[in-house]
């Protein structure tokens, strides 16, 4: 019965959401990553494909299973996952960045494994690429959506990352609270918009997505008569 709200809102649209973590790589046996479980991801490409969406969910590492009527295009490092997101532009119509992505990798990924040596190691990393702001800023731009992870003053970074990223529509989550966000069964979110904003108290991750889904298709793809 739930399933029903949702029906055909997102009837037909070509979606592509990341989803997890990312790994970036040190040596063969060893890399840098984060904490995210690909819960909001997932519950999101659910509630899309409840929806009626076309959804290819493109995954880091995660232990979930695929959603039903849903691809997955699973990948490791942030750079795969830009090169599995640009394969789906020229279709794609809704973009939701919901992944991790590692802010960066390591300069170097060693070939072998390496052997300690000394008290104390450095490892050099460089910058990855912000993949949701390549999609927004690509020519074949879909709605783009994007999460803010914050510690702390969520709202003015997130309405900072809106503008930077050029992005429709960003879900803030506070990641200070463990009982919410990060690698958590629930979540409590602001969506926030260019001329608006909506607080989503804390419920579970699939009702939370159904309700993302719902608002970001009566904002985006609702004809407007
Ligand atoms: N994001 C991305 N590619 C990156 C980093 C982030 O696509 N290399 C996306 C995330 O998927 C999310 C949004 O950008 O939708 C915000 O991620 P977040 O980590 O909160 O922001 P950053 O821009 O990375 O800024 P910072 O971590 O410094 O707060
Ligand atoms: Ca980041």
């Amino acid at each position: 019965a739930a399933k029903v709200f949702n029906s055909r809102l997102l009837d037909g649209i070509h979606m592509t959401i990341t989803a997890g973590p990312t790994r970036e790589a040190i040596d063969p046996v060893r890399y840098i990553s984060n904490h995210s479980s690909g819960k909001m991801g997932y519950a999101l490409a659910a509630a899309a494909a409840d929806a009626g969406a076309i959804v290819t969910l493109i995954s880091g590492p995660t232990n979930l299973p695929c959603p039903e009527r849903v691809t997955r295009v699973d990948v490791i490092s942030a750079q795969n996952m830009l090169e599995a997101t640009e394969a789906t532009l020229g279709k794609c119509q809704l973009f939701i960045g919901c992944a991790a992505v590692a802010d960066y990798r390591p300069a170097n990924t060693a070939e072998q494994k390496i052997k300690k040596d000394g008290d104390t190691m450095r490892i050099d990393l460089v910058r990855n690429p912000d993949i949701v702001s390549t999609v927004a800023h690509h020519s074949a731009r879909p709605i783009t959506v994007g999460f803010a992870a914050e510690t702390q003053d969520l709202i003015r970074y997130a309405r900072g990352k809106l503008e930077n990223k050029k992005l429709d529509l960003i879900v803030a989550n506070d990641v200070s609270n463990t009982a919410i966000g990060f690698n958590a069964n629930d979540n409590a979110v602001t969506a926030i918009w260019k001329e608006g904003q909506l607080a989503i108290a804390q419920m579970g991750k699939n009702q939370l997505a159904a309700q993302l889904v719902a608002l970001i298709a009566k904002q985006f793809f609702t004809a407007k008569n």
